[in-house]
């Protein structure tokens, strides 16, 4: 478990996704961001239909490391996850989740329920 001191800032993480971050990323944050909002200031464009309120799951990520170290979900986040493309055990809507003074590793689903959709449509229609 690697913990960040006081004054210096958590790491993140981020393994490498196809589209969305081909090289993976690793950057510094502020404590008390989002894990969506800390990717988006760093060019990790992870997909945020709603806006960032709880109200789709296109947000997910995976919390690979640290996962503990993030407030608890609440009913909704859980509710919205379970609806999420390759939800585990350590899944969360990154727009829900603050990060805390915890490095944390991020892994970006493969899908998202947008793409997933888009999935099921193709294979229904051909
Ligand atoms: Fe919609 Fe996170 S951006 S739930």
């Amino acid at each position: 478990m690697s913990v960040a001191t006081l004054d210096s800032m958590p790491k993140i993480t981020v393994l490498p996704h196809a589209e969305i971050c081909p090289q993976g990323a690793e950057f510094e944050t502020a404590p008390g961001v989002s894990v969506a909002d800390a990717l988006l200031d760093h060019h990790v464009d992870i997909e945020h239909a709603c806006g960032k309120v709880a109200a789709c799951t296109t947000c997910h990520c995976i919390v690979r490391k640290g996962f503990n170290s993030l407030p608890p979900a609440e009913d909704v986040e859980e509710d919205l996850l379970d609806r999420a493309w390759g939800l585990t055990a350590v899944s969360r809507l990154s727009c829900q989740a603050i990060v805390q003074h915890e490095d944390l590793t991020i892994e970006i689903p493969k899908y998202s329920i947008n793409h997933a959709k888009e999935i099921e449509q193709k294979e229904s229609s051909s």
